[in-house]
């Protein structure tokens, strides 16, 4: 089967900018008190269940902190560089390539799923099938956390992250719509928080979801 075109431009960005991607979004990450606070949530409501996969990792500091705080997470991501920034600064843990429309775990395995700043880049069109996949890996009562950022459009990427070339779309995501996403996949919202960001035009979304201890 052929790849979607954005899971292509997606990994040949990320890859082009992983290193400076660390070092840039590591200091920003310590001082998100906010978010850090949500996952904090997060983890308190999952170490009992055992944990989960971050999807779209990244460089690893968000697997890296919820293990931290005694989760068994690991880390998956569709860009090989991202993978190895990640194995090289978080050795010990778990990190593999991959994508989050196609997770490896089995149907109801996972006590939590986090998406932090990942399913950015996937268009609308396919994000239902990328939340049915959540739904199928989550146990029954398991929980999802989601970063986003918020809006209703679709921007280009050019450049980032120390003026590497990127080529890749960015969705500002209307929270209302994420909610629905989540809802129609089986999924009940228990949380949304909106924040301003000094550092960005659009506030931020956080999302925490929980599937349904009978389904
Ligand atoms: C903005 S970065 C966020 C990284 C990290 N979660 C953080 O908070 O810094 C988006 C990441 O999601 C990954 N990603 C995007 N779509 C993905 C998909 N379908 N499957 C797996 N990873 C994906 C990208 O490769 C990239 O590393």
């Amino acid at each position: 089967m052929t790849e979607p075109s954005h899971l292509r431009e997606t990994r040949t960005s990320y890859d082009t900018v992983a290193v400076d991607y660390a070092e840039i979004v590591r200091p920003a990450f310590e001082s998100d008190l906010l978010g850090r606070a949500m996952l904090g949530a997060f983890a308190e409501l999952v170490r009992s269940a055992g944990g989960g996969p971050v999807v779209g990792c990244g460089p690893g500091h968000v697997t890296a902190h919820l293990c931290s705080l005694g989760l068994t997470a690991f880390g998956v991501d569709l860009s090989p560089g991202m993978i190895e920034v990640a194995r090289r600064d978080h050795p010990g843990l778990r990190f593999d390539i991959g994508t989050m429309t196609a997770l490896e775990p089995a149907d109801g395995e996972l006590g939590g799923v986090v998406a932090w700043y990942s399913i950015i880049h996937t268009p609308p069109d396919a994000l239902p099938a990328v939340f049915a996949e959540f739904h199928r890996v989550l146990a029954p009562g398991g929980h999802l956390l989601l970063g986003f950022h918020t809006g209703d459009e679709r921007r280009r990427k050019n450049s980032g992250y120390g003026g590497h070339e990127m080529s890749l779309d960015v969705y500002l995501l209307p929270p209302d719509r994420i909610a629905e996403l989540a809802t129609c996949a089986g999924l009940v919202v228990h949380v949304r928080l909106i924040r301003q960001s000094e550092n960005t035009r659009s506030p931020h979304a956080c999302l925490l979801v929980r599937k349904p201890a009978n389904s």
